[in-house]
C-alpha cells in the first residue's frame, strides 16, 4: 500500500480529451497518486440499455496509468441514468409522503427495488471484466455514500422480511414496538409499513427498526457488488466512502468489517474553530471504525468549507491543517472531492483542486506544495495513533435520540459527543470513539456522552470495567431505555444507576443552570439522588438548588462520575481535568489552539503539532521534524498556523 494517497474524485466524463492530458500534467506536478473515477459516469458509460461506451474510460485509464497515477475505480451505482428509470419506475425512490421521486437529480433508486440491485451487479460485473487486468487498478470504489432512504412497496416487503428475522413473531414485535400504545397492535405482518408520513407521532421503535433496516439492507447492496468485484480481483482493495450526517441511515462501526479499507467524506459544517474539532471527530471517528486497520479521507472540500449558508474560501493554510489533522490521526492520505471544479451541473461552485481561475492560483499551488510534503511524512505511516480515552459511539442512540418524542428538542447526540470530544482535543489527549459493548480494557477513561439508548449487555460490560479499576464519566440523558426504545424503569439514568450510586427522578430541561462552584450548564439538568455516590458539584438557585449536579462513586476497584447538565466549556475542562487526573493520565503541556497527536511504532514517537491559533506559541519538545528535515530543540517556536511533525 501506498504510504500516503494524494488525490481526488477525477471526473474526465465532463472534459474533453485536451482538458484530460493537462489533467495528468497538472496531477503530476501536483504529486497527485491517486485518483477516484466514474463514480457518477453511468450514463456515459451505458448511454443505452446494454450498450457500453469503454473507448473514454480506456484513453483515461491509460492516460493515468502513463502518468504513473493510480486509479480507485467506481462503479456508477450511486446515479442510475434516466433510461433506466424511465424502465423501471418501480426502482425510483418514494419518500415518506408517498410521493414517488423522478430522475434529474443522483441518487435516484430504491436500493429494495430487485431491478436496481440487479442493475448495479450488472454495471459493476461489466466494469471488472474491463479493467481487471488494467495496470491503473488499485482499488475498488462501491458506489457513492450509502445512505439513500425509501419508503415504497419494495422497501416494506424487505423491511417485514428483516423483522420477521429479529422478532420471529408477532407477539414480541408488537412487545418491543409498544403498539398498545395508541391501538397499534398488528396482527399479521403485511399490515406492517415502513414509517411513513401518518397523522401524527409516528411509533419511535418503528422508526428506530426502519434505520436498523436500511443500514442491513444498504450493505445487502454493498455485498452483493462487493463478491462480484472480489470474483474477478480477489487481491484488489474495495471500499466504499462512508458520509457522515444525521440523515444517514447507517451504522458505519458495522460496515467496516465489510469494507478492506475504511474511507469516509468529511466536509465540516461551521467555518470557525468548530471545522478544526469536527476535522479531528471524523478522523477520530474512521480510525475507530477501522479498528487498527488502514483507513482514508476519501473526500474534503479543496477550498471552502460550508456552513449551511455560505461557503467560506479556507484561508492560506487551513487546507493543509485539516489534511495533516486527517494524516496524524491515522488517514493513509488526503483526497478531495474534487480534481477539476465543474463548469456546470448540480455542484458547479463546490470548490476543486483545479478551481474555475485554473492552475495559476493559490489552491492550487498550495495543493501542489501540500503534495510534496507527504513524502517526507511517510515513514509514520503505519504507526499506531495513541488513545488512552474511550468515548463511547454508538449510532442507533444516534437514530435513537432523534426521536420528535424527547423531553426536549435541543437534545444533541451529536452535539454532546462533540462536546465531550473537544475537551480532549484541545487537551492533547488522545481518544478513540468505541462501540458501547467494545472491550474496554485498554482505556484508562472513558466517557460516556448522551448514550440514551443502550443494551443490557453492554451496560453490563461498562459496569465490569468500572469493577476493574476503570474510570468512568457519563453525561446527562444517558442509559435511558433499551434497545427497544422502552425506558427502564425505577429512575433514571437505568443501565448506569448502579456504577453511578444515583437515581434520577425527574428531568428539568432548562435553558441555563448556575453550580454552586461558579460553573454553568446549559440545556438539561436533573433531579439527582445520593445512592452512595458522593455529591462533586450542587445546583445553585431554581428548583433544583443544593441537589447534587455531579457526583463521583467508587465502584470496585474504579470511579465512576457523572454529570447531569451539559456543562459550558469551562466547567466541562475543570471536570474533565478532574477524571483525567483520577484515572492517572498526564495533561500534555500546550498552549491553546494547538492540535497534538501522538503516534507510535515500537520505541519510535512521532508528534503532530498544527497552530489553529492567530499567534506563535512555544511547544516543549525536542527532536527530527519531518517537514522542514531538521533537528529541533525545545521550545519548538509554532508560527500561527504553523505545522510540525516531531520525532522522537
Ligand atoms: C459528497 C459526494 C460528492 C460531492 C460532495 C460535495 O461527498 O460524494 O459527490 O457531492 O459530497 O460536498
Amino acid at each position: 500500500m501506498t504510504a500516503f494517497y494524494f488525490g481526488g474524485d477525477y471526473n474526465p466524463e465532463q472534459w474533453s480529451p485536451e482538458v484530460w492530458k493537462e489533467d495528468v500534467a497538472l496531477m503530476r506536478q501536483a504529486g497527485v497518486n491517486l485518483v477516484t473515477v466514474g463514480v457518477f459516469a453511468w450514463s456515459s458509460l451505458e448511454p443505452e440499455p446494454g450498450r457500453y461506451e469503454f473507448g473514454w474510460l480506456d484513453q483515461v485509464m491509460d492516460l493515468l496509468h502513463d502518468g504513473g497515477i493510480q486509479v480507485d475505480l467506481a462503479t456508477p451505482t450511486a446515479s442510475p441514468p434516466p433510461w433506466f428509470s424511465l424502465r423501471h419506475p418501480d426502482a425510483l425512490p418514494v419518500d415518506a409522503g408517498g410521493i414517488r421521486l423522478t430522475h434529474g437529480s443522483r441518487d435516484t433508486y430504491c436500493a429494495c427495488a430487485p431491478a436496481y440491485r440487479e442493475a448495479a451487479v450488472g454495471i459493476a460485473r461489466v466494469l471488472a471484466e474491463r479493467y481487471s487486468k488494467h495496470p491503473a487498478l488499485a482499488m475498488w470504489h462501491v458506489h457513492n455514500e450509502y445512505g439513500t432512504t425509501c419508503y415504497c412497496d419494495h422497501a416494506a416487503a424487505a423491511f417485514r422480511r428483516w423483522l420477521q428475522q429479529r422478532y420471529g413473531d408477532l407477539g414480541r414485535l408488537n412487545a418491543a414496538w409498544t403498539t398498545a400504545f395508541w391501538s397499534q397492535g398488528y396482527s399479521s405482518w403485511e399490515e406492517i409499513q415502513p414509517p411513513r408520513a401518518t397523522q401524527y407521532l409516528v411509533n419511535p421503535t418503528q422508526a428506530l427498526d426502519f434505520r436498523r433496516f436500511l443500514s442491513d439492507e444498504l450493505l445487502g447492496a454493498y455485498r452483493d457488488q462487493k463478491a462480484i468485484l472480489r470474483s474477478f480481483t480477489p487481491d484488489v482493495p474495495i471500499t466504499t466512502n462512508f458520509v457522515f450526517g444525521a440523515w444517514v441511515p447507517v451504522n458505519h462501526a458495522r460496515w467496516a468489517a465489510e469494507v478492506d479499507l475504511v474511507a469516509i467524506d468529511h466536509y465540516p459544517g461551521s467555518a470557525g474553530p468548530g471545522a478544526e474539532e469536527q476535522t479531528a471527530l471524523g478522523a477520530d471517528l474512521a480510525r475507530s471504525w477501522a479498528g487498527g486497520r488502514p483507513w482514508l479521507l476519501m473526500e474534503q472540500a479543496a477550498g471552502t468549507l460550508n456552513d449551511g449558508h455560505r461557503l467560506h474560501t479556507k484561508e492560506p493554510g487551513r487546507m493543509a491543517r485539516h489534511s495533516l489533522s486527517h494524516l496524524g490521526r491515522g488517514s493513509r492520505g488526503a483526497m478531495f472531492f474534487q480534481w477539476r471544479a465543474s463548469r456546470g451541473g448540480a455542484e458547479l461552485f463546490h470548490s476543486a483542486m483545479v478551481p474555475h481561475a485554473g492552475a495559476d492560483s493559490r489552491r492550487f499551488r498550495e495543493l501542489t506544495e501540500f503534495g510534496a510534503l507527504l513524502p517526507r511524512l511517510a515513514e509514520f505511516a503505519g504507526s499506531a495513533v495513541e488513545a488512552d480515552v474511550a468515548i463511547l459511539w454508538d449510532a442507533e442512540a444516534w437514530w435513537a435520540m432523534q426521536s420528535a418524542h424527547l423531553p426536549s428538542s435541543d437534545l444533541d447526540y451529536l452535539a454532546s459527543v462533540q462536546a465531550a470530544h473537544r475537551q480532549f482535543w484541545a487537551a492533547g489527549i488522545g481518544v478513540d470513539l468505541v462501540a458501547p459493548d467494545a472491550d474496554l480494557s485498554a482505556y484508562r477513561l472513558v466517557v460516556v456522552p448522551s448514550l440514551y439508548l443502550i443494551s443490557d449487555q453492554a451496560a453490563a460490560s461498562i459496569a465490569r470495567y468500572v469493577e476493574g479499576g476503570g474510570h468512568l464519566l457519563v453525561t446527562y440523558f444517558s442509559g435511558i431505555v433499551n434497545q427497544d426504545a422502552q425506558v427502564r424503569l425505577g429512575g433514571y439514568p437505568g443501565a448506569f444507576s448502579e456504577v453511578l450510586g444515583i437515581r434520577v427522578e425527574e428531568f428539568h430541561p432548562v435553558a441555563e443552570v448556575q453550580l454552586a462552584s461558579g460553573g454553568q450548564g446549559r440545556l438539561w439538568s436533573e433531579h439527582v439522588h445520593l445512592a452512595g455516590a458522593d455529591a462533586v458539584d450542587r445546583y445553585s438557585g431554581g428548583v433544583l438548588d443544593g441537589s447534587p449536579a455531579i457526583t463521583r462513586n467508587e465502584y470496585g476497584e474504579g470511579v465512576a462520575w457523572y454529570v447531569s447538565t451539559q456543562l459550558e466549556d469551562e466547567a466541562y475542562e475543570a471536570l474533565v481535568g478532574q477524571a483525567i487526573r483520577g484515572a492517572g493520565l498526564e495533561r500534555p503541556e500546550l498552549p491553546a489552539g494547538v492540535e497534538m497527536i501522538r503516534r507510535r511504532a515500537g520505541e519510535t514517537t512521532w508528534t503532530v503539532l498544527i497552530n489553529h491559533s492567530e499567534g506563535e506559541v512555544a511547544v516543549p519538545i525536542a527532536g527530527f521534524e519531518l517537514l522542514s528535515g531538521t533537528e529541533v530543540v525545545s521550545p519548538l517556536m509554532l508560527a500561527a498556523g504553523g505545522q510540525a511533525v516531531v520525532r522522537a
